[in-house]
């Protein structure tokens, strides 16, 4: 699904603008880095694109379609095929890694055989196969985002959206989190994700959009922090 932001503005009432006239286009198995200082706009945009946040001005399109006309009944739908990692992941602390992912497609009425297959598939892909029954508080900070992603994945997504994935993991974790959202790319899943660390953003270099006070200000393939 291609993404494309066409005059976006959002303002938090009454007076933060929190970004303003964006524009861009994002097509189909691209890897995007959204950079930018804190406060920039950075969750901002990934949360319109997952339809969390409506535009104030402009129009935000996913696959063709303007994401304010959808139907609050579609939505579900769509978000189905969005795979989130949010800022605050949030693990159920009382629930294994297996049943972490196990629950977000249980959730979905999937059924339990092509659950069992998809949860082992998308542990394994994150490397935590080992670790399957491990409560969240049992696993290192890296492996807890790895799990998140992991659970991102369980329903086949066609776009992935990562608000800071790496945001609390040290370089060593990160640099293995990285190569997990550049396996799912390689896979043809769209990737955006939004970061403030310039050794990721130079180690790997991939189409940097980058924001400051809410303006786009660079767009750049290939490009470094
Ligand atoms: N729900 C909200 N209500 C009011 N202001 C918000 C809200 N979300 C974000 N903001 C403001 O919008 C600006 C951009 O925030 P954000 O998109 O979270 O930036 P970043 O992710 O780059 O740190 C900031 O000034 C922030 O305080
Ligand atoms: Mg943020």
């Amino acid at each position: 699904m291609n993404i494309s932001f066409s005059g976006v503005s959002k303002i938090f009432e009454p007076d933060i603008a929190a970004l303003v006239d964006v524009n861009f286009n994002i097509e189909q198995g691209e890897f995007v880095y959204v950079i930018g200082q804190t406060g920039s706009g950075k969750s901002t945009l990934l949360r319109l694109i997952t339809r969390e946040l409506m535009p104030s001005k402009g129009v935000v399109a996913v696959g063709g379609f303007d994401l304010r006309r959808m139907r609050s009944a579609d939505v579900p739908y769509y978000r189905r095929d969005v795979g989130l990692v949010a800022q605050d992941f949030r693990l159920i602390s009382s629930l294994t890694v297996y049943e972490n992912v196990a629950f977000v497609m249980e959730a979905m009425s999937v059924p339990k055989k092509i659950v069992e297959e998809r949860a082992k598939d998308v542990i394994n892909q994150v490397g935590l196969w080992r670790r399957r029954n491990f409560k969240p508080a049992q696993l290192s900070g890296g492996e807890q985002q790895r799990v998140a992603i992991a659970r991102a994945l369980a329903n086949s997504p066609s776009l992935f959206i990562a608000d800071e994935p790496t945001g609390n993991l040290d370089f060593h974790t990160s640099a293995e989190v990285m190569k997990i959202l550049f396996a799912i790319n390689a896979a043809g899943v769209t990737v955006v994700m939004s970061t403030h660390n310039q050794n990721i953003v130079n180690s790997a270099r991939q189409r940097v959009l980058e924001l400051e006070s809410g303006k786009l200000i660079r767009d750049e393939k290939g490009g470094g922090y």
